[in-house]
């Protein structure tokens, strides 16, 4: 079986483009892979510098995710932070990564174009990342297209150390579904929790409709022709109709007829319906957050065993035994 793992921030509310471009892919991975599923809270301490939120996303977020459908008892679970090794792992990968590599990354200019203070710990980013994944030695990662570079950096580091010290780490393939690899927003740029053009997988009804109603879409009159292919509102409602409703609305667009306001609300009344069982199963997890933490607690127990084989040789490759 090949170990599978990827991580999630708890910097805000889960959104359609979590759930499309990672969450559900590893929660169908659950069944024929030896999975590592974590809730990356040092990465998020790069953007959240607000106690109570860090602490309330993480419990969160581990709560999104069971209640999605991803069980414990079938994959290693955890919070990041429970297993300090990674930070170790990452100063010695640090020792052997150039200023050059992490220059070229877009998601740090992104950032701080974006207003995010540019801090030593968001410019090192990538090699804490690099640090979680070669610590559990995966072989694959999958992610949305925004984490390819990430990938390519982990990929790049692990095979420079190897070069020098010997065989140490797995060198990660990334997993990207093409279909879903950039879920558009509100407003058709990527969405993301930092751009405010999400919709959240748990609002509540009445906000939903709000939020799905919102989804910029152009001015052509309903009976002329516009490109489903350019449509963001259709790009979305892709994710949930099914085929046949699909070919039927897409005909509507080519051929005239396709009112913005009737495929908003039957876009809202998909989404409803598609997390209405897990908004339920959440509710029920976060009304037990001691049970919560047991399980991530366990989780990291496992996960915490392997960074210890992990580390015990990158340690002695290195020199630091001695
Ligand atoms: P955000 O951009 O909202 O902060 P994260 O960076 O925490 O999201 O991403 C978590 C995971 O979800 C990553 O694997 C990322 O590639 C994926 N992801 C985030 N946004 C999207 C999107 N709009 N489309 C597809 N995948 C996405
Ligand atoms: N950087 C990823 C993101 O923002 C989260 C992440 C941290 C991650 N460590 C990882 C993803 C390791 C996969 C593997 O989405």
């Amino acid at each position: 079986m090949k170990r599978i793992l990827s991580g999630i921030q708890p910097s805000g509310q889960l959104h359609i483009g979590n759930y499309f471009g990672m969450m559900k892919t590893m929660i169908d991975y659950m069944q024929n892979a030896d999975l590592y599923v974590f809730i990356v809270d040092l990465h998020a301490l790069t953007t959240v510098h607000d106690r109570d939120r860090l602490r309330r996303g993480t419990l969160e977020s581990a709560a999104d995710f069971m209640a999605l459908g991803l069980d414990p008892g079938r994959c290693t679970f955890w919070v990041q932070s429970d297993v300090p090794e990674v930070c170790e792992l990452m100063w010695v990968l640090s020792t052997q990564t150039s200023m050059g590599l992490l220059e070229r990354c877009h998601s740090y200019k992104d950032k701080i174009a974006k207003g995010i203070a540019p801090s030593h710990g968001l410019f090192a980013y990538p090699v804490l990342m690099a640090a979680d994944i070669l610590l559990y030695q995966s072989e694959v990662v999958p992610v949305g297209k925004d984490q390819k570079q990430h990938l390519e950096v982990a990929r790049d580091i692990a095979i420079r150390f190897n070069n020098i010290y010997g065989e140490t780490f797995i060198v990660p393939e990334p997993a990207i579904n093409e279909n879903t690899a950039i879920v558009p927003g509100l407003d058709g740029q990527k969405m993301s929790k930092s751009y405010g053009n999400t919709i959240p997988i748990f609002l509540a009804e009445k906000p939903l409709r709000k939020c799905v109603m919102s989804i910029r879409t152009d001015s052509t009159p309903v009976e002329e022709p516009k490109n489903p292919d350019t449509c963001n509102l259709f790009a979305l409602l892709k994710l949930f109709a099914s085929p046949g409703r699909l070919a039927e609305i897409r005909d509507l667009y080519v051929n005239g007829g396709a009112a913005y306001g009737y495929i908003k609300q039957e876009l809202f009344e998909l989404i409803r319906d598609y997390f209405a069982a897990a908004r339920e199963k959440k509710k029920d997890l976060l009304a037990n957050q001691d049970y919560l933490r047991e399980v991530l607690k366990k989780g990291a127990d496992r996960a915490r065993a392997k960074a210890a084989t992990t580390m015990d040789i990158v340690r002695d490759r290195v020199g630091l035994k001695y």
